[in-house]
């Protein structure tokens, strides 16, 4: 197991590119499995554990697939198994997207419970509310979720809350139901609509995706395509962070600066400088920073994604600031890391009341999962002296080479091997 060791306090500078998005990816690589002729070759895929994962579970599920740098080609025409219950499918929340393609494409599925970020209770009862108004009977037994149709029919669903991945999975099953789905309350972040545009490559009917209600007729096959995942907004969001809390000037390439909107301008209240170019953004920041309020909300409100890099960021702004996280019940645990650093928070339910300190001190934190991990590397990037960061196996989940990236910045971080 590895552990990265960082030395605080360098400001950081220059230019990085930013992946396909995580979020995005994690749903086009199981839909392309809804393939009954042609291969996808999808590019600008995120060397991360999670694609890692799935990529295992296609081919366990009878795929035939090419891993390149940054892209992969998958051929689902194979396929002879729906029963997806590797390890792999239990590790990762987004193998949930299986069930909706498989379900969609074969009218049957197995597949194992999803695991994920510990950051609360993970319901898939939406979901399932979705198959079921679909036509499918849905089974939840030792561990598995089992779904069969005879046919799948379209019709009108309305979620209960705003989710991404409950929009995401019946918009899967729903391409290929006979007749017209309509999808109300959904989810508009961008991987969202990034899913539905690759499900359209393939030959897919949908509309809408973006705003509240999306539109799916049906079709009877999809077929390989050609398809760019879009740049990580969360990954970005990340590094803009970042660059705000150490001071600098940090410009952050490969981006869709639409996506990232509710994030530079809480930077911009803060007191950091956020220019658009085109495809690029830039931060900078000197000075001390202030404290903001905070509320994270589905697109395209503040993400809950990088709620908690920021929550960093503000322990060493001026003044008070208050976070309240609306989407996971449990997404500041990495609080009482920060603690370990000197950080004057104070964590009463779902909201963390932060009172700036001058400065962070380094020590030793763990990743509590995926963004926290960002998190406390940030706090090691700001803190005085050094700071190890354990457990990064949750950050390699999502995020691409971050030593690397950050070393690019001027950053003094490596990644070394626990024993040593
Ligand atoms: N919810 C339900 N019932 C459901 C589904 C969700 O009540 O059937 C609730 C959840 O409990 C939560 C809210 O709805 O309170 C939103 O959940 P959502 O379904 O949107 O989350 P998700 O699809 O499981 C994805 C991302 C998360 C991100 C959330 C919110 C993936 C693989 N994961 O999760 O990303 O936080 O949307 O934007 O796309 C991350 O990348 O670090 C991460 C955790």
């Amino acid at each position: 197991m590895d552990k990265l060791v960082i030395n605080g306090g360098n400001p950081l500078s220059g230019c990085i590119e930013i992946n396909g998005a995580k979020n995005a990816a994690v749903a086009i690589v199981p839909a392309a499995i809804m393939a009954s002729k042609g291969t996808c070759t999808i590019d600008n895929i995120p060397d991360i554990e999670d694609v890692h994962c799935l990529e295992r579970i296609l081919e366990s599920l009878g795929c035939n697939i090419i891993i390149g740098k940054n892209s992969v080609v998958i051929d689902s025409t194979s396929i002879n198994n729906v029963n997806a219950n590797t390890e792999d499918v239990r590790k990762m929340r987004a193998s949930y997207y299986l069930i909706g393609a498989l379900l969609g494409r074969f009218k049957k599925a197995s597949v194992e419970l999803p695991g994920g970020c510990p950051i609360g209770v993970r319901p898939i009862d939406q979901h399932i509310k979705g198959f079921e108004a679909l036509g499918a009977r849905v089974e939840i037994k030792h561990g598995c979720v089992t779904v069969e149709a005879d046919r799948l029919i379209g019709t009108n669903i309305f979620f209960d809350v705003v989710t991404v991945g409950a929009t995401i999975n019946v918009m899967l099953a729903a391409t290929l139901a006979e007749g017209v789905t309509t999808l109300e309350n959904v989810a508009k972040e961008p991987h969202v609509v990034d899913v539905a545009n690759f499900l359209n490559s393939m030959g897919a009917n949908i509309k809408g995706a973006g705003t509240d209600i999306i539109r799916v007729v049906g079709v009877k096959e999809l077929k390989g395509c050609s398809y760019s995942v879009i740049p990580d907004q969360i990954e970005a969001g990340t590094y803009m962070i970042a660059a705000a809390a150490c001071g600098g000037e940090v410009t952050i390439e490969n981006v869709i600066p639409k996506h990232l909107e509710s994030i530079s301008a809480k930077l911009i209240e803060i007191g950091a400088e956020v220019t658009e170019n085109g495809d690029s953004i830039t931060v900078k920041a000197t000075g001390r920073l202030k404290g903001v309020n905070i509320k994270t909300q589905p697109y395209p409100g503040f993400p809950t994604d990088v709620q908690q890099p920021m929550s960093t960021l503000l322990t060493v702004a001026k003044g008070r600031s208050i976070i309240n996280e609306s989407i996971w019940e449990s997404r500041l645990k990495h609080v009482d890391e920060l603690k370990k650093m000197g950080a004057n928070v104070k964590v009463e339910g779902r909201t963390a009341i932060i009172d700036g300190v001058d400065k962070l001190s380094g020590a030793v934190v763990k990743a509590t999962d995926l963004r926290a991990g960002a998190a406390m590397v940030i706090a090691g990037l700001i803190a005085e002296g050094s700071t190890e960061v354990l457990s990064i196996e949750h950050i390699d989940r999502g995020y691409p080479n971050i030593e690397d990236k950050f070393k690019a910045l001027g950053a003094d971080i490596r990644r070394v091997s626990c024993s040593e």
